[in-house]
């Protein structure tokens, strides 16, 4: 049986296999209707989110499932003092899947070690998030057609948010991706990712301007400052508006770069650059549905 921890889980030729399901599935709705018939997806949600808890229901119902589950820990038994490894052990007897939101790094994975059912780790603390980056390579390739070859600017806290870990960790496979980390100098990308970076050789460097590098990207993946992993209300007060994409500062780019952003946005995208035609992160959001129905079916060994 097959669990979901990180990107990494799956091999890059796995994922090509992943992300053609997940076209065909765009392609072809219909047959995927039914598939799921008699199973049941379970979403244990620890932590708050709306997007990605959706986005697993309803790639869930599209495949003609069903979806039981919880939305925050104070509605399940986790507030009577219940562990993780005693409720996925329930759950297993109640779903064929489970997808799990916990403000705990690696909550998952201790799931994942007693569970019965294939777990997926839909964001644990400010660790990873690997079904967001399935989206986020999903959407890259099938609005750029590679995977391979660019410079990705990775913009706003790149400290706390797990998007952008899971997504260097994932790009860090492909050939010749050069990083580029546009942040203040409090939220610059944790040092045990830059050793694995240093490590393996690859390209980044660490800029606090964003205009200075507009001109060289290809795709700019845009970030909300995480303001429930702050320590004080001070520090994030100063920092939350320290990036907004605007108009103008679109004007500095590519004509073809994207503009990626897991969402939800707060202030650092303004809505006037909602209507520039490089503007993906609606689409993004549309494509998580996808790849996520993609992963339930793989996962549940249907596909
Ligand atoms: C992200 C998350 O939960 O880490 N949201 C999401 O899943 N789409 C990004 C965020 O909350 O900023």
């Amino acid at each position: 049986m097959r669990h979901l921890m990180s990107p990494l889980d799956f091999s890059a030729e796995e994922l090509e296999k992943l992300f053609d399901l997940a076209n065909d599935i765009e392609n072809n709705p219909a047959k995927y209707a039914h598939i799921c018939a008699g199973k049941k997806l379970a979403t244990c949600f620890y932590e708050p989110s709306t997007r990605t808890r959706l986005s697993f229901e309803s790639a869930m119902l599209n495949l003609g499932g069903n979806v039981i589950g919880f939305s925050d820990a104070n509605s399940s038994s986790a507030s009577k003092g219940e562990s993780v490894s005693d409720t996925i052990r329930v759950i297993s007897c109640f779903a064929d899947i489970c997808a799990m939101r916990h403000p705990k790094e690696g909550a998952p994975m201790v799931a994942a070690s007693k569970s019965k059912i294939p777990v997926i780790n839909a964001g644990d603390g400010g660790h990873q998030h690997p079904t967001q980056t399935l989206t986020d390579l999903l959407t890259i390739r099938s609005l750029k057609g590679r995977l391979n070859h660019f410079t990705i600017g990775l913009c706003g806290d790149l400290k706390f948010g797990r998007t952008v870990h899971s997504l260097i960790n994932a790009l860090s496979r492909y050939e010749d991706i050069s990083f580029i980390f546009i942040s203040p100098e409090e939220l610059r990308v944790p040092d045990y990712i830059i050793d694995m970076l240093k490590e393996k050789n690859l390209s980044y460097k660490e800029v606090i301007s964003l205009d200075d590098v507009m001109p060289e990207l290809d795709l700019l993946y845009m970030t909300r400052v995480q303001k429930e992993r702050f320590f004080n209300e001070e520090d994030y007060i100063r920092l939350k508006d320290f990036y907004i994409l605007t108009k103008a500062k679109m004007e500095l780019a590519k004509p073809d770069m994207l503009v990626l952003h897991p969402l939800p946005r707060v202030n650092e995208i303004s809505v006037e650059v909602d209507d520039d035609p490089r503007a993906a992160y609606f689409k993004q959001v549309q494509y998580g549905v996808y790849v996520r129905m993609a992963l339930i079916l793989t996962l549940l060994e249907l596909a």
